[in-house]
């Protein structure tokens, strides 16, 4: 039996209280004056990440005071224009304060740029300019926020003019995912970072390493000593991702089309939460030591026989339907996209790891678009009990315990298990015991994006893709990416009804191994 198949009393809820905060007083850390010139400015990410982001940072005080933006794009605007531009985007946070706003407005300067001509010198001047203005220091984030198809002439660009030299100052440089369409482009991008970057100046970036909750796996399971006994083969059934979408993609077709949902989240956000799920404890708590850890899980994934992709894999795609009371259309009918498009927007794939603490435990991954709300989480579902000692005075069978760590819309950690229901009859109660992550916490609250450009400027990678990392992870997915796009044995891609929880197939996939998926 399964944890879907069991009676959880949806009263019987226990709450989790914190207790204090062990040892010294958790302090914020702040980055060193610093700036950071985003290319790409005028652009979505900027809008709906960066700028909120920063925006958010200086005014909680957690940026310097010497601390400014270059925004550089194609697009043709002065320093005031961006400002208005960026003042719109910014004005949909919660809380926005048009004081703080303005202060910190008067940090941002602007330069149109043409990315396939080396047009950098009005950026260099600026830099050297408002350094002086500033006191920076000449610290420089350089941040690539635009289409992959730039990124090459970009970092070509800074390394011929110089930007990449660190003498004075360090010189960073943050690269968005996609890194690359597949295994062999990103080893071609990562040979022009590398003639113009050293690896330690590099930042790859992937913001599911900013959320509180999927860092906080490395604190529950290594600072707890209660989890590590059981966090194996021995105890555990098997483990679910789920990083479900309610939105579609948001006039991104121009992308999508080109990714497909197993390149948008599969060879970064999925993977490396698995990686955190599934790594050892390090010696000791260190940026390299970590990041050694995460990737050889990465080097532990079992290859998917692309022979037999069908029984590991499968693909869906959007069809109209309703999502959260309104409808919705179906994939192919949004802007941009071809009419016979098989691109997937949905996949459920079952992964192994090939190591003593893994073996043929399931990992059952499963991201999708347009899915009935918008949740991340993972299950951890143990194995049942190995006696069924109450099968005489019990109608049901007694289902197994689960471990789940909410990463969205809500942080908790909560914990299924059975207790006696009060009463003079021996029936068991399933009950959840529940940590909201934020509970008692007063102090300022990080947005991923946050979290990782904070990293950034402090130069810590631990929340960063390594290169060895990167294309472990690029290995792993390229084969399943050529036969789900090309090959003879290319699975069906099914249509599910936007709203749903996917395609009827997805369930299937569980459903042989007697299973199902754990949802909200
Ligand atoms: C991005 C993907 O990396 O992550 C998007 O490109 C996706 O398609 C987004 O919507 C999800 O991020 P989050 O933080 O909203 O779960």
């Amino acid at each position: 039996m399964d944890i879907g198949d069991s009676n959880l009393d949806s009263e019987a809820t226990i709450k989790v209280g914190t207790v204090a905060p062990t040892g010294e007083p958790c302090e914020e850390l702040y980055p060193p004056p610093c700036c950071m010139v985003i290319f790409g400015a005028s652009g979505d990410l900027t809008r709906r990440k960066l700028m909120p982001a920063l925006y958010r940072l200086t005014k909680d005080k957690i940026l310097p005071d010497n601390f400014f933006v270059v925004g550089a794009a194609r697009t043709e605007m002065d320093d005031n224009g961006f400002r208005r531009m960026m003042e719109d985007a910014v004005k949909e946070v919660k809380n926005f304060d048009a004081k703080a706003w303005k202060e910190f407005s008067k940090r941002l300067f602007y330069r149109k740029i043409d990315y396939s001509k080396d047009t950098f010198e009005n950026i260099k001047k600026l830099l050297d300019e408002k350094e002086e203005q500033f006191g920076t220091g000449r610290n420089r984030l350089f941040y690539l926020a635009t289409p992959p198809s730039a990124y090459s002439g970009i970092i070509e660009t800074l390394g011929s003019r110089g930007l990449s030299e660190e003498g004075e100052g360090w010189s960073r440089i943050v690269i968005e995912k996609p890194y690359g369409h597949d295994l062999e482009s990103a080893k071609r991008l990562e040979e022009v970072v590398l003639k113009n970057f050293d690896e330690q100046q590099v930042y790859r970036i992937d913001h599911y390493l900013g959320k509180e909750t999927v860092q906080n796996i490395m604190m529950l399971r290594f600072a707890n000593l209660i989890f590590e006994p059981i966090w194996n083969r021995r105890y555990i059934d098997h483990v679910q991702i789920t990083v479900a979408e309610s939105m579609g993609i948001e006039g991104r077709a121009g992308y999508y089309e080109q990714a497909g949902v197993l390149r948008d989240m599969f060879q970064n956000h999925i993977l490396q939460v698995l990686a955190f799920i599934a790594m050892e404890p390090p010696s000791i708590y260190e940026s390299e030591l970590v990041r050694d850890e995460r990737v050889k899980v990465f080097r532990a994934l079992r290859p998917i026989d692309i022979n037999k992709l069908s029984e590991s894999l499968v693909i869906g795609q959007y069809a109209a339907g309703e999502v959260g009371g309104k409808a919705a259309q179906g994939y192919i009918e949004e802007e941009g996209v071809a009419k016979d498009s098989m691109v997937p927007t949905f996949a459920a794939l079952k992964v192994f790891v090939d190591n003593w603490r893994w073996q043929d435990v399931p990992f059952y991954l499963r991201s999708g678009k347009r899915l009935s709300e918008k949740f991340s989480q993972v299950t951890i579902q143990f194995k049942g009990v190995p006696h069924q000692m109450f099968r005489e005075t019990l109608a049901a069978e007694i289902g197994p315990n689960a471990f789940i760590l909410r990463i969205q819309p809500d942080e908790r950690v909560q914990l299924r298990f059975h207790t006696k229901n009060p009463g003079s009859k021996v029936c068991l109660r399933d009950v959840l015991m529940d940590f909201p992550y934020m509970q008692g916490y007063t102090g300022i609250e990080l947005s991923d994006y946050e979290r990782v450009l904070i990293d950034c400027m402090l130069g810590d990678k631990m929340l960063f893709v390594r290169r060895d990392g990167m294309e472990l992870a690029w290995g792993f997915l390229t084969p399943i990416l050529k036969a789900a796009e090309r090959g003879p044995l290319r699975p069906e891609v099914d249509l599910y009804k936007a709203g749903s929880y996917g395609p009827f197939e997805a369930d299937k996939l569980l459903q042989k191994d007697g299973r199902r998926w754990v949802n909200l």
